[in-house]
């Protein structure tokens, strides 16, 4: 099957001198559901951000459904991100002064539409019902991280990245979340899914180790 990530000899340095990756090659095919694990600080956050166009690689290249991201300026690398990939950060980054529901709506606006039935019905999914009208300050940290998941998935992305999506939820919330990713894969999405979690490092396609910002 045809790639939809293709990784060339990616390297970062944020300091000029020394390499957070190093040399990184990886090909995912479409639709497949590909885990990045290693230890904290070996590089699967930045690499995240460089393949979700949000960092750019000191040298390599990467494209993405055919085209090289690297060759992108700002705007197109915003669109191109708008358009094909939902991100589920390792930080929440939702927008503090807007309900759950609004704080969804937010990803409908800037893809499509906005359309608050559907926006609901997301939350819904991710066991939110009960918080549609809470601004992030009054929810908790696992509900906050269900709303991010709810408005990366708003727009049934092409390829789904996420960053320790589970990282700070209990086992049940954790299996609601892993269903709903899995019933995206099933549906043809692929998925890029950072994880220090044994239990869905089985659950994938396949594992990527990283170590000091190489692939092991
Ligand atoms: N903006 C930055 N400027 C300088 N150094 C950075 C920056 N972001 C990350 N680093 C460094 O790059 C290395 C890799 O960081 P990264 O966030 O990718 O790790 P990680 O594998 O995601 O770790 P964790 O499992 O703790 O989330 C770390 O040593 C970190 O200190
Ligand atoms: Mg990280």
């Amino acid at each position: 099957m045809e790639s939809i990530i293709k990784i060339d000899n990616l390297c970062k340095s944020y300091d000029g001198k020394n390499n957070v990756l190093d040399g990184i090659n990886v090909n995912i095919k479409k639709g497949e559901w590909v885990n990045i694990m290693g230890p904290s600080g070996s590089g699967k956050t930045t690499l995240l951000n460089i393949l979700s166009c949000l960092d750019k690689p000191t040298s390599g290249s990467i494209s993405i459904c055919g085209e090289d991201i690297t060759k992108f300026n700002q705007s197109q690398l915003a669109e191109f991100r708008r358009n094909k990939i939902g991100l589920i950060f390792q930080q929440y980054h939702l927008i503090p002064y807007l309900t759950s529901v609004e704080n969804v709506m937010m990803a409908q606006y800037f893809h499509s539409a906005v359309d608050e039935e559907e926006a609901i019905e997301a939350l819904k999914d991710v066991g939110l019902g009960h918080r549609l009208n809470n601004i992030p300050g009054h929810l908790s940290g696992g509900e906050q991280q269900r709303v991010s998941i709810a408005r990366s998935l708003i727009n049934s992305p092409e390829i789904l990245m996420a960053d320790e999506p589970t990282g700070n939820l209990d086992r049940k919330n954790g299996t609601i979340i892993l269903d709903i990713f899995k019933k995206l894969h099933e549906k043809g999405s692929t998925i890029v899914l950072v994880t220090h979690d044994p239990v869905i490092g089985k659950m994938g396609d396949r594992t990527i180790e990283i170590m000091d910002g190489k692939i092991l």
